[in-house]
């Protein structure tokens, strides 16, 4: 049973100030998850997490994982504008990117950040663009099929991230040349994964490849990134990741690898997006017109451009329509947005109760990937963002785009 951490009466004046779509973030939950976190993984000394800022890069929220004793991890130059105006410096900024231009090499080095190569092709481009800094970061891919329950999640072979092991092996001989002294490694494997054992077999052997490298170069390194891929439950009946379990999953390979291998101490880091804020952020629209054709339409406030996955990803969102959690779902609706794209679709064959115009639609697990993901087709314009404070007030942490922003950057 999914549930909204805010009555009726409680939305509905929430509505009367901060009128339909908007979306809502509950800080109580994201502080009391990150610290539950933190705490499973308090047996690694080390340990720091990241937030992955591209899954909802707003700086309130932002500020409540820096007062959390978290850092950020950035993707690009706007990201690290972001975290810096948020007041996260040097090493509590991963600088996790791809393809990356001169510009974002110089501001992360400015910055102090840990950069992560993709490629280790790229060394000579930082070098040339910004120096070589004394603590760096290369992105490993395995080269191999991530699989779950003999089901292939990730090809590594034919992902476009990361560098393989013989690359890395060279590529940090040559930064301990051009003066590194400090070594991380970095690779993701996770895609919305909740099983204890998915992150312990995968850690696994990130650790494994850590020992061949020190064995092979020498190198010992101070951290690995495990990134992020810890999934979270979209269905009512899906049960959620199991921290504890997960992390204990995770010690276990480390101590029979990393410890065995006589190289403990080696922090671990995350950088964890949907995970810390999906759960806690929800999507609030009004239905706006009711269409009966050949199918029952509910036609809301709100497009997918503001809140693309459903359309995108054709994952399940479940909707609370408020005031009638007790009715039985008895109805079936497609709830779509006003776009002239026939996908333009919240949810199809969707069974609710009696929905009328007027009501209030919930969208649940809408607190990552999905505000950072709109877009302006049709000029239709961004919604707003609250928080939903520790103390039950409300504040706006992001106005509503207005025309004005939309021809902001158009010359006439
Ligand atoms: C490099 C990297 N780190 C972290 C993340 C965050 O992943 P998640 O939201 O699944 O935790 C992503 C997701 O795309 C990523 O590509």
């Amino acid at each position: 049973m999914k549930t909204v951490p805010f009555s009726y009466d409680k939305l509905k004046k929430i509505i009367s100030e901060f009128p339909t779509p908007f979306y809502i973030y509950d800080e109580k939950a994201i502080r009391e998850n990150v610290r539950d976190l933190m705490k499973a993984f308090s047996w690694n000394g080390g340990y720091h997490q990241y937030f992955a800022v591209k899954s909802t890069p707003n700086p309130s929220i932002l500020k409540i994982f820096k007062e959390e004793g978290c850092g950020v991890d950035c993707t690009s130059l706007t990201e690290l504008i972001l975290a810096d105006l948020c007041g996260f410096s040097k090493e509590e900024i991963m600088f996790t990117s791809n393809v990356t231009p001169s510009n974002e090499y110089v501001l992360a080095k400015n910055l102090g950040a840990i950069i992560n190569l993709d490629d280790t092709t790229h060394i000579d481009f930082l070098n040339n663009c910004a120096g070589i800094p004394e603590i760096i970061c290369c992105r490993l891919n395995l080269g191999e099929d991530i699989k779950y329950q003999d089901k292939v999640v990730i090809n590594f072979r034919s992902s476009k991230f990361g560098s393989t092991q013989d690359q890395i092996y060279d590529g940090f001989g040559y930064l301990q040349e051009l003066g590194v002294n400090r070594f991380g490694i970095h690779t993701q494997f996770g895609a919305h994964k909740r099983d204890a054992d998915y992150f312990g077999n995968n850690s696994r052997k990130v650790f494994r490849f850590v020992i061949d490298l020190y064995n092979n170069t020498g190198i010992k390194v101070d951290f690995i990134n495990l990134a992020g891929g810890l999934g979270i439950p979209f269905l009512p009946d899906d049960s959620p990741a199991n921290i504890e379990a997960i992390s204990y999953s995770i010690k276990k390979a480390y101590d029979e690898t990393i410890v065995a291998a006589g190289l403990d101490p080696i922090s671990l880091f995350t950088e964890l997006g949907i995970y810390m804020t999906g759960p806690y952020g929800y999507f609030v629209s009004s239905v706006l017109h009711v269409k009966k054709t050949y199918k029952n339409f509910l036609g809301l406030d709100a497009s997918t451009n503001s809140f693309m996955s459903p359309a995108r990803y054709n994952d399940y969102y479940h909707i609370t329509v408020m005031g009638n959690e007790n009715e039985a779902c008895n109805c079936v609706y497609d709830v779509t947005g006003a776009l002239c794209e026939d996908r333009d679709r919240f949810a199809v064959n969707r069974l609710l109760p009696y929905t009328k115009e007027g009501n209030i639609l919930v969208f649940h697990d809408a607190g990552a990937y999905t505000y950072s993901h709109s877009y302006n087709f049709n000029g239709k314009l961004r919604p707003a963002e609250l928080l939903l404070c520790t103390d039950g007030s409300v504040k706006m942490i992001r106005r509503a785009e207005t025309p004005e922003d939309y021809f902001a950057t158009l010359k006439f």
